[in-house]
């Protein structure tokens, strides 16, 4: 491996001609940035110099092996005096403004115990994580319409509850893919969860198994794939896998491989990516750190990813299956034509998904969706072993109870979970999982469903679902938790 002084490797700081220092070693990214998931900006701010804790905060420390080929690895940096000096100047320097609002805001957290439910949460997590952090993780597509419907929607369904159930015993336990679980929800998948906590999707995975639920592994997760497995409390404990497809199918096929070996008992293949979303939070905070006039022509801020394979279609599922034994569920579907089809390649079922208001602004929201999706099913003869799950939007035990009401086998829950890690690590994950479990027991227990199979369709009442212009009870809580981020820099003064 050859080496370069740090001055040699600064002059490689333009997008034609692009090296960075990741943990020692020096990458040649300069075919690679066009691809970057998140986006070139974020690499190109790191040009030239070593990007180490800026990747660390984001990517496990094996994504340049398992994504990219071994050429990209073009030698090692040697340090000069001057170099050296400098470096241990800048870490002296005093800390950010941020730095200090968060510290302060950690200091005045309430304790965990005085948190009763995800927007509680929510709201803490709001004062206490970094302005990117904030940006990147409660952020949804554009105007951010179907973020917010996902919730909303739930406020359309009300109950008919029934009496004279004897209740005394509440069992949620359930089957998911053929596998037992405790509850009927479980944590789904979120790239890069070391931007919540430094403990990322392990913090998740010990929580998920100390509860007995199941966990859904991201393809971008910021903790090595063999790290998360590892951090299973028990051999048996459940997790789930969720794809992206890329351009390099070998690269994509390795990955598959790997997650059944590793023991995935389900491979959730994310299909509302061909492009990634516009989050507008997010391109702001960006930009404003950079330089706020490229917000006006928008260069380089999109996070648009040619990494994922936009021509992925229908053909592609006889490879799919060619390459694994595990089920194999598509991710991301928010019409009923699509989940039909979905059964009829032989698919052992859907997520009624819309990347949580990430991707298609005014895609519906899936609860809205689920009652014609089930229909289509069965009125085609398909709803025999084919599942149909959903997440976006569930914050109460209540909305966990409608979506199984509607036919849902089990529940994704996004944001709560890593708002809660955010703000207390592992103890506020199994925290939030506990006061969904006691939601939904009191919620079982007042609707006469003492177990899963007693939830049935004719407890919710629907008519409501599909009129979008009834007036809803405001939610003061999700209201009041929602907006942090204002338009700042030149943007505010409009
Ligand atoms: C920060 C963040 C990152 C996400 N990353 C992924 C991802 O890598 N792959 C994926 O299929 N879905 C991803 N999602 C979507 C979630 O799997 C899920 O569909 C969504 O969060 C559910 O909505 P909720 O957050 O309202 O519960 C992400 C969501 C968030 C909030």
């Amino acid at each position: 491996m050859r080496n370069f002084t740090l001055s040699e490797i600064a002059q490689h700081n333009k997008k034609d001609d692009l090296w960075i220092i990741i943990h020692g070693k020096i990458y040649d990214l300069t075919t690679f940035l066009p691809e970057h998931p998140g986006g070139q900006k974020v690499i190109l701010k790191c040009a030239g110099k070593d990007a180490t804790s800026a990747f660390d905060s984001h990517h496990p420390p094996d994504m340049i092996e398992r994504f990219l080929s071994p050429d990209v690895c073009i030698g090692q940096p040697v340090m000069e005096k001057s170099h050296e000096d400098n470096a241990n100047i800048k870490r002296q320097q005093t800390e950010t403004d941020e730095e200090e609002r968060i510290q302060l805001a950690r200091k005045n957290m309430p304790s965990i115990d005085e948190l009763y439910n995800a927007y509680d949460f929510e709201s803490v997590a709001k004062t206490i994580l970094s302005d990117d952090a904030w940006g990147y993780i409660s952020s949804g597509t554009d105007d951010e319409i179907t973020m917010r419907e996902n919730h909303s929607a739930y406020h359309r369904i009300w109950f008919r509850p029934r009496v004279m159930v004897d209740v005394s015993k509440i069992d949620m336990t359930t089957h998911m893919l053929g596998q037992k679980a405790s509850l009927p929800f479980y944590i789904t998948a979120a790239a890069f969860c070391k931007t919540a906590h430094p403990n990322g999707e392990m913090a998740l995975t010990r929580a998920a198994g100390r509860k007995d639920i199941i966990q859904m592994i991201p393809t971008y997760a910021s903790c090595s794939f063999k790290d998360i497995v590892r951090a299973r409390i028990s051999s048996n404990q459940i997790q789930w896998y969720q794809l992206y497809v890329t351009r390099d199918r070998k690269a994509t096929q390795r990955i598959v491989e790997e997650a059944e070996a590793k023991g995935m008992k389900g491979l959730f293949v994310t299909v509302d990516t061909p492009e990634l979303g516009r989050h507008l939070k997010e391109m702001r905070i960006n930009n404003q750190r950079d330089d706020p006039s490229e917000m006006e022509t928008g260069e380089g801020t999109v996070s648009v990813s040619s990494f994922f394979d936009p021509s992925l279609n229908w053909s592609d599922i006889a490879w799919l299956k060619s390459i694994t034994k595990m089920p194999i569920l598509l991710k991301g579907v928010t019409r009923l034509e699509d989940a039909v089809l979905s059964a009829q390649h032989g698919l052992q079922g859907v997520v009624l998904s819309n990347h949580g208001g990430r991707q298609m602004d005014f895609a519906p929201s899936t609860i809205e969706i689920l009652p014609e999706v089930m229909g289509a099913l069965q009125r085609e003869g398909l709803d025999k072993n084919f599942e149909v799950y959903i997440d976006g939007g569930i914050r109460r035990g209540s909305d966990i109870f409608k979506a199984i009401a509607l036919g849902a086998k089990g529940v994704g829950i996004g944001r709560p979970f890593l708002y809660a890690m955010a703000c207390y690590g592992e103890r506020g994950v199994e925290r939030l999982i506990d006061l969904f479990q006691a939601e939904l027991t009191m919620c079982m227990r007042l609707m006469g469903a003492p177990t899963i199979a007693d939830i049935k369709p004719d407890m919710v009442d629907i008519r409501n679902l599909k009129d979008h212009f009834v007036a809803n009870p405001t939610d003061y809580l999700a209201k009041y938790a929602y907006e942090r981020m204002q338009p700042r820099g030149k943007l505010s003064k409009l």
